[in-house]
């Protein structure tokens, strides 16, 4: 499933953001990926341990933890901390077709964290670029991603995606993987439709007996298909 939440930041706040994050130091994105990433990507990155980072990307975790919508699509178990990306006109900075690594180590932890799914929040307006497209390949064809900044899309991370190349401006965005309850898309988006169809019931018709019905068969797919 692919799904765009718009507005997890205000336009405020991204302003905000972008002010911090503007003014630190850069390095080469290539930091913080395998070999095969290192052949395709040519961006920036603010460092993984970077304290601009960590403050930034604890601000992007608070305003996820308040949006339903990310809570009951995700159904978050982990996350690794939101990093920053940014891709310029000079040298027409893109990143290749490739696919996020599936397991990441967390920091300052022997633990790894299993990407099940991955997040983008644009940063930056789409008319401050050209290119710059998120483009997300599946069976269905090839999705391309350009949002307002402020807005989020979350896709698959079993999915090969790339960045076009940016040919004018800056497109600057905050990216980041979550680990689910439930390891399986097909199983997560059965939840979240059938989530979604009991509250618009809810709110049509109000409390019922079908949606008790209904609410009690939801967390009984969630008991038996979540992995806590
Ligand atoms: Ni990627």
């Amino acid at each position: 499933m692919m799904l765009h939440i718009p507005g997890v930041l205000s336009r405020e706040e991204v302003a905000t953001m972008r002010a911090e994050i503007d003014a630190a130091d850069w390095i080469d994105g290539r930091a913080t990926v395998g070999t095969q990433g290192a052949l395709v990507k040519r961006n920036r990155q603010l460092p993984e341990d970077s304290p601009v980072a960590t403050a930034q990307g604890d601000i992007v975790l608070r305003a996820l933890r308040a949006n339903a919508t990310f809570f009951r699509a995700a159904l978050p178990a982990a996350y690794m901390p939101p990093l920053f990306n940014r891709y310029a006109k000079a040298n027409e900075e893109s990143y290749g077709l490739h696919v996020d690594g599936s397991l990441r180590g967390v920091p300052g932890s022997p633990k790894w964290l299993r990407t099940d799914i991955s997040s983008t929040l644009f940063l930056s307006e789409p008319d401050a670029y050209d290119g710059g497209e998120l483009v997300v390949v599946d069976t269905y064809g090839e999705h391309r991603v350009k949002l307002p900044a402020g807005d989020m899309i979350l896709y698959p991370a079993t999915s090969l995606h790339r960045v076009e190349p940016v040919t004018r401006g800056e497109r600057v965005c905050s990216f980041f993987w979550t680990q689910s309850l439930i390891r399986d898309d097909a199983q997560r988006t059965i939840l979240f439709e059938l989530d979604q169809a009991i509250d618009s019931l809810r709110q049509r018709l109000g409390e019922s007996a079908e949606t008790v019905s209904l609410a009690s068969q939801y967390h009984n797919l969630l008991r038996m298909w979540s992995e806590p």
